[in-house]
């Protein structure tokens, strides 16, 4: 494979402002991305300006996207779902117009094609069906690739009573059993993997060997590992491990529905759907850990 030692390109993060990876295009792939545009609807705020003090050119949300857009290789959508289906249907119509040769869904989360809530899934994910969907359409026959990134949970949404993981309390409450294991990335490595995947991408030599569906899996870990990894950074005793009925959460949960994603993820994990120990594409993205090491929910803990 090549080392794509000659790709170089312009890179809009919308609504880059939000987790880190403005800041690791800015800081650890400015030789390939020596362009980084941001959108924010504030350029005087504190982060903005941190980004902008990096090298960050920076857009205001409010202005008209093909400003943004005009001359890029990569966009990076990073906004959240809920933005206003004017501005979605403006977004979508000015990547069109661009014409980038890469387009970054904003997913970053769960794989939901594999989701079983029918009449009950939660919102977000009906969102992401829709923007899925509609992108496809507006793009078929295009020369731009459209990528989805599948990290499982972010490192910083992770240690969630919602999820039966309550660290303070040191209780860990599986649908299931402990060995149930669930896909975690750091958010810098989701970062390095999206400057990876637009780099493998730009270069010709490499472009189809990404595929429009990726999963990240920074690690898979266990409910067991967790309370471990917990125990040995706080000095605390092993905590306790609560086994929950899957179908018994899963009727309640439609019954109830809940506003927060992650109480339909836990699910998700007892149904061993949020395991990619087999079906990720860390290798592809960073071969035999030779660009970065993985972070671990381990190394997390003790970084707090
Ligand atoms: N897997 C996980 O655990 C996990 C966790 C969180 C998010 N995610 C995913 O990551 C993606 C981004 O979500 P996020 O939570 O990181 O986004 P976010 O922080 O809410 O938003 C990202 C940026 O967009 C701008 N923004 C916020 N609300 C906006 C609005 N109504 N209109 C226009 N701009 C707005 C903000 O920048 P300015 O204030 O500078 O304009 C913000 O910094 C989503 O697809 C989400 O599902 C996954």
């Amino acid at each position: 494979m090549s080392s794509n030692n000659n790709v170089t390109g312009t890179v809009a993060i919308l609504g880059g402002t939000g987790f880190h990876i403005s800041r690791i295009f800015l800081t650890e792939y400015r030789k390939e991305f020596p362009v980084v545009r941001i959108t924010t609807r504030d350029p005087s705020s504190a982060k903005a300006q941190q980004l902008a003090n990096l090298g960050a050119k920076l857009y205001k949300t409010s202005d008209s996207f093909d400003d943004v857009l005009s001359g890029v290789d990569v966009v990076v959508n990073a906004l959240p779902t809920f933005i206003s289906e004017e501005a979605k249907k403006e977004l979508l119509a000015a990547i069109v117009r661009a014409g980038p040769k890469v387009y970054f869904l904003s997913e970053f989360g769960d794989d939901w094609r594999q989701n079983d809530f029918e009449g009950y899934e939660h919102a977000e994910w009906g969102r992401k069906r829709v923007i899925l969907a509609n992108t496809q359409a507006a793009l078929r026959g295009t020369q731009t690739k459209i990528i989805s990134v599948y990290t499982g949970n972010f490192a910083g949404w992770f240690f969630l009573p919602a999820l039966g993981i309550d660290i303070e309390k040191n209780v860990y409450s599986p649908l299931g059993p402990a060995s149930l294991r669930i896909a975690v990335t750091h958010e810098d490595d989701i970062a390095r993997s999206v400057a990876r995947l637009a780099i493998l991408s730009l270069d010709p030599a490499t472009a189809s060997t990404v595929p429009n569906h990726v999963r990240i899996s920074g690690q898979n870990v266990s409910y067991e590992e967790i309370r471990d990894a917990v125990a040995r950074v706080k000095g605390v005793p092993k905590g306790e491990i609560k086994s929950y009925d899957l179908d018994e959460y899963k009727k309640n949960l439609k019954a109830n529905p809940s506003n927060f994603i992650m109480d339909f993820v836990r699910a998700l994990i007892g149904e061993g759907k949020v395991d990619w120990s087999d079906s990720n594409a860390n290798e592809l993205v960073n071969p035999g850990q030779s660009l970065w090491k993985w972070k671990t929910v381990e190394d997390f803990l003790r970084s707090q």
